[in-house]
């Protein structure tokens, strides 16, 4: 078989905080993982409303893009090869497809293949608070396999700045697929990493 690229799918949906998904992109890009990407309608409002940024600097980003309306995509194929899909920002709406199954648009449809072919797929559940429907779907997609991960701070790496925190929880989202970016952190790994020197305490 021929050798694959290091190659991940990256959804961007409508949730609040648009700017994950920028920053997952770039790093990716310094790593040099080939990114496929899709991004959903209510993300390209997201982006106007949140950001400065232009939909062609998020199409800078990806090194292949996808139309969401694209439903015959390499990406809509389990034959397609990839090591899975990060959805980053996900909101409830996306979440509630793939839970589902509702697969008529490219992003849940490529999650749905991921789901299948038993790759990984990390969903960056964005919404707060929860209703009981959110936190079911969370489940039933965590019993198909995903894995949700909200992006949550994490003060114990004691942030400097949005920025900062950004890159802690996109660098964490990425440990889950053995992808070290040099962005995150690490609890006492380092006496220079937060926690400080092991104390004994
Ligand atoms: C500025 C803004 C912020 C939003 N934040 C969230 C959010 O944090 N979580 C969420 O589930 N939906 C949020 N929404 C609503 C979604 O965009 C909306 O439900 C949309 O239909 C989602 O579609 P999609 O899943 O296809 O992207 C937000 C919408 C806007 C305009």
């Amino acid at each position: 078989m021929t050798p694959t690229p290091r190659r991940l799918i990256v959804g961007i949906s409508g949730a609040s905080g648009i700017v994950y998904g920028l920053r997952l992109l770039e790093i990716l890009r310094s790593v040099e993982i080939e990114t496929h990407v899709v991004v959903s309608n209510a993300a390209k409002v997201t982006l106007a409303l949140e950001t400065d940024r232009k939909l062609a600097d998020l199409q800078a980003l990806a090194d292949v893009w996808y139309q969401t309306n694209d439903i015959g995509a390499a990406i809509s194929s389990g034959s397609f090869r990839t090591e899975g899909m990060i959805v980053c920002p996900c909101s409830m709406r996306t979440l509630a497809e793939i839970a589902n199954g509702i697969t008529g648009s490219l992003l849940p449809r490529a999650a749905d293949v991921v789901l299948k072919e038993r790759r990984r797929l990390v969903l960056v559940a964005r919404e707060t608070p929860l209703h009981l429907g959110h936190i079911r779907n969370m489940a039933a997609v965590t019993e198909m396999g995903a894995i949700v991960y909200p992006p949550v701070p994490a003060m114990y790496a004691r942030p400097a700045s949005i920025d900062e925190m950004i890159d802690h929880t996109v660098g964490r989202v990425l440990d889950l697929f053995g992808i070290d970016a040099g962005v995150v952190r690490r609890w006492r790994e380092a006496p220079d990493e937060p926690g400080g020197e092991p104390n004994g305490v």
